[in-house]
Parts: C-alpha cells; sequence; structure tokens
C-alpha cells in the first residue's frame, strides 16, 4: 500500500518520526515533486505536509498537470491528508505580496499569506465526528487532543458549506472555531499533528487508506509501467488513465471572442493541440507550462494528415493528460471537428465539444456587415469554397444565386473567378455587393467591398491572402454606415476607415 508524499522545496515539512510511524503501518512512502514531476506517482493515498509555497508561487502554477492530477484524484475519492502549506497549495489559489496564482482548486476558497502569523502554538483540537478517519474513544465520545499551528496565512471566500472534522478548544485554525476541511476523502488543517499514544493519526490515516483500496472504491485494473515479475501492478486512483478530449473553437482571431469555457479549459490543458488557423494572440493565452503541439502545416507545407491528427488525439488521451484540442472558428463548421469526435467515439474515448464564434460571425461583425436584414436578406447560406481534389466546385449554383439571400463562402480565396463567373452565370446580377474579410478580428483584418463581378480581381490586385472570408449579398452595403472596426479598401483604391 502506497502513499505519495511531496517531498520538494515547496513541501518538507514532516515530523520524521511520524514518517517512521507510518512505515510501521505499512505504508509505503513515495516521494514526488510539485514543482517538476507531471502527475502522482502510483499510490493509494496522498501526504502533502507543510512548507513554504508561498516561495514557489509561479512553478506550483506552471504544472497544471500536476495541479490537475491531485484534484482528480481527490475528486475521485483518493484518501489524502494535508497541513498548513499542503492545505493552502490545495486551495483555489494563493496570494503573496500581491500576486496571485492558482493552486489545485480541490477546497473552494482562496489562499492569502499576510505579513504576521494567523495561528501560533498550541491548540486543542475536538473531534466533530465528520472527518474520514476519526478517533475512537471508548466510551464513544468525541476524541480531542493537542496540535500546534504555525500559519502567516487563512483561507477567504469560502464558497459553499464547509465540513470540518475539528472544533477548535485552543487555538485558531481555520475561521478561530474549526480547522480540518474535510472533502470525500481529504482532511486539510493548519494543525499539524504529531503521531501521539493521544491521537495515533498515522495509524488511523493508514488503516482508512488500506480499507479504501480493499474496498476497490477507486481503484484501476490494468498494468503500470513498475509491473515486476507478472505481480499484480499497484492500483492507481484514476479510471484508467484515458482522459477525456476537449474539441474546443478558438473562434477567428481575437482572444476576447474565446468563450469563457473555451478559455478556461485552455488554461486548465496540459497539452493543447492547435491548427495553422489559431491566431498569435490566442496562442498567447496558453499558459508557459503548457505543452504545444502544432497539427497545422508541417514540414514543406504539408498538412499534417487527418488520420495522424486522429490518432495522435487517441495516444494522447490515453497518456491520461488533459487534451484540448484547439481548432480556428466553430469546430463543427468547415472544421473537421466531426470527423475528429467521431473517430474518439469509435475507440471510446470521451470528448466534449465546445463552441466557437464561426469565421462567418466573427468577421463580418467586425466588417459591419450583418447576414441578415430585415427587408434585405432572409436567409444566409454558409459554403466550401474550395475542393481538394482541385476539381470545379459541385454547388447547386442557381439556388446560391439568390439576391434575397446573403450567400459566406469559406476557403474561397482561390476559385474566386470560378465562384463569381458561376453565380453570374446562374443569374445573380453581375453588380450584386461582394466583400472579401482577409483575417477577420485580428489586428490585421482588411476588408475589401465590391461586387461579385469585380471581386476576383480586386482580392488579387490587393493581394488578398489566406484566411479570407467572402460575403456576397445586398446585405454587403451596410458596412457603409456599419463598418466599426476595420480597415475598409477599395480596389485598387487608397483604404479608409
Ligand atoms: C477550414 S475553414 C475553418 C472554419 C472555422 N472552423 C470557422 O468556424 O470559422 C477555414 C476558412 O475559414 C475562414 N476563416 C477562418 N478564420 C478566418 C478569419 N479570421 N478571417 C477570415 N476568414 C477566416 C477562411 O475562409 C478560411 O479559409
Amino acid at each position: 500500500m502506497r502513499i505519495a508524499i511531496a517531498r520538494d522545496s515547496a513541501f518538507g515539512f514532516y515530523y520524521p518520526g511520524d514518517l517512521e510511524a507510518l512505515e510501521a503501518a505499512g505504508a509505503e512512502l513515495v516521494a514526488f515533486d510539485t514543482l517538476i514531476d507531471r502527475r502522482l506517482p502510483e499510490a493509494d493515498g496522498l501526504f502533502i505536509g507543510g512548507g513554504f509555497p508561498e516561495s514557489h508561487l509561479k512553478a506550483l502554477e506552471a504544472n497544471v498537470s500536476m495541479r490537475t492530477h491531485i484534484r482528480d484524484a481527490i475528486e475521485m475519492g483518493m484518501p489524502a491528508y494535508a497541513e498548513c502549506g499542503g492545505l493552502m497549495y490545495l486551495a483555489r489559489s494563493l496570494s503573496w505580496r500581491g500576486e496571485k496564482r492558482k493552486m489545485a482548486g480541490v477546497i473552494p476558497a482562496d489562499a492569502v499569506m499576510h505579513s504576521r502569523p494567523q495561528g501560533r502554538g498550541y491548540t486543542r483540537l475536538r473531534e466533530t465526528g465528520k472527518g474520514p478517519w476519526p478517533m475512537r474513544t471508548e466510551g464513544g465520545g468525541r476524541a480531542e487532543f493537542a496540535a500546534h499551528e504555525f500559519h502567516y496565512s487563512s483561507l477567504e471566500n469560502i464558497s459553499g458549506p464547509v465540513e470540518f472534522a475539528y472544533e477548535v478548544v485552543r487555538g485558531v485554525g481555520v475561521d478561530g472555531e474549526h480547522d480540518g476541511i474535510v472533502y470525500k476523502n481529504l482532511l486539510a488543517g493548519f494543525a499539524h499533528l504529531r503521531d501521539t499514544e493521544a491521537n495515533r493519526w498515522t495509524g488511523r490515516f493508514v488503516n482508512f487508506v488500506r480499507a479504501t483500496r480493499e474496498s476497490g472504491a477507486y481503484r484501476i485494473s490494468g498494468p503500470v509501467a513498475n509491473q515486476q515479475d507478472g505481480a499484480k501492478a499497484n492500483v492507481s486512483p484514476w479510471p484508467d488513465q484515458v482522459s477525456r478530449v476537449y474539441l474546443v473553437g478558438a473562434g477567428p482571431g481575437d482572444p476576447a471572442l474565446l468563450t469563457v469555457r473555451a478559455r478556461h479549459l485552455i488554461e486548465e490543458a496540459d497539452i493543447v493541440v492547435y491548427d495553422r488557423l489559431v491566431s498569435d494572440e490566442i496562442l498567447a493565452v496558453i499558459p508557459p507550462g503548457t505543452t504545444r503541439l502544432f497539427a497545422g502545416k508541417a514540414a514543406r507545407d504539408h498538412f499534417m494528415p487527418q488520420d495522424e491528427v486522429n490518432e495522435l488525439l487517441v495516444r494522447l488521451a490515453r497518456s491520461g493528460r488533459r487534451v484540448v484540442r484547439l481548432k480556428g472558428g466553430d469546430p463543427f463548421i468547415f472544421g473537421r471537428g466531426s470527423e475528429e469526435a467521431l473517430n474518439l467515439a469509435e475507440h471510446g474515448i470521451s470528448f466534449e465539444v465546445v463552441p466557437g464564434i464561426t469565421a462567418s460571425t466573427g468577421c463580418t461583425a467586425r466588417a459591419g456587415i450583418p447576414l441578415t436584414h430585415r427587408g434585405v436578406s432572409r436567409s444566409v447560406t454558409f459554403i466550401a469554397g474550395h475542393r481538394q481534389d482541385g476539381q470545379d466546385l459541385d454547388l447547386n449554383w442557381k439556388a446560391l444565386a439568390d439576391t434575397k439571400s446573403t450567400l459566406v463562402i469559406y476557403m474561397g480565396l482561390s476559385n474566386t473567378g470560378e465562384i463569381s463567373r458561376q453565380l453570374i452565370a446562374a443569374g445573380l446580377p453581375g453588380f450584386t455587393p461582394a466583400a472579401a474579410i482577409e483575417r477577420g478580428t485580428t489586428p490585421e483584418q482588411r476588408t475589401v467591398i465590391t461586387t461579385v463581378a469585380d471581386l476576383p480581381d480586386c482580392v488579387k490586385n490587393e493581394k488578398f491572402q489566406a484566411p479570407t472570408l467572402l460575403v456576397i449579398g445586398e446585405v454587403v452595403n451596410f458596412s457603409e454606415n456599419l463598418n466599426w472596426a476595420s480597415a475598409v479598401v477599395g480596389c485598387g483604391l487608397e483604404a479608409h476607415g
């Protein structure tokens, strides 16, 4: 039975006698490093003692993978014990000297370091009966014992009801009255216990870890790296090392247009797999410690083939890392998000699709072009303006040549000649307004306003490049009055606006 124990420069305060007592009670202590390791070691329980997390704020926050892993393990019922510094690390955030950094986020509160001690000296604790491994007293009453506390931090913004393992008879604890926050199988307090006759906490903790392991409550099966001689592997607290893949829409380019969910997932990811449409500004949102993988154009301008991307996502999910597949715009609009989702489903890997603002709505909003307008355009059609095999576009041009509808063309830049010709041949007047929007919603957005007949020459003269979105329909005229954001270039004319 193994207990993972944080032993690094952020956490290292343990009474040697307690460690010996844990071992004597049958635990194998497996050290891990909260600053460097990416995951917990294979273990049945967790112990994070006191230390100086405030001196390692940045590094603790940057190790998203470890924070996430610890949170997931506790969420899934891993028995865990934390004292003081460990409690601070398990809080939502830790602030010191004006710097606030994210922590593991298990305890729904923010830890704040102050310049003066918040609790110092001997405390006396009485059990409430709510702790996961309570002490049994002979008469069945509540046990009481001494401990000590020495902390400059306090817990603030405690959200939601919190259960406590102890009433503070003397001392400060969390709120002057209680200590030992209980959450699932976690007990985290400011008090440092010392294994004595009076409390024997190490034996109680080890017995609880053993009983939880034996109950199979969070055990997994399957081989692990350190399996030897065909012996049954140690078990781990996360179900099968397979994590969920998040197919996330990054929107058209401006990070302010990311959804709240997208931003949160990007910040919490272990690894972000992104494509070429994801703007530099959005890539800058990815925290420094997070691995990034580019699945767009690889060497010599070859795209990473779709089946390679599919395979990569499956492999990463199976490595247990939190994977965000970040795609430009919306994953389900010309984004192959559905192909990736189908492949994940086929492999039994769970996924979540997070919609994004698609280029159509993002770019046109920034160019002052409403996609519909009462009395002008009553419908809007999105089409893909290219075919991978280089053949003619196979579209119902007659249906698309509708003066009362708006036509938005993705990936159409290199086929503007054919698009313009086919629409006019199908009956759309050549003077129908048309726009091309390049790098919409980024600081480099350019918009050209012209007619469907002149569109091909226009984008050529102005040297428009991908990504460019084409919009055709009477609604384009509104840009003259509604364009509030981007530079508009007339064909071959000077930029204005
Ligand atoms: C493969 S599609 C991906 C569409 C994406 N899933 C979405 O919902 O916006 C790529 C095409 O989207 C359009 N596009 C995407 N982002 C754009 C942007 N910021 N500005 C202009 N066009 C954009 C271009 O037409 C580009 O060729």
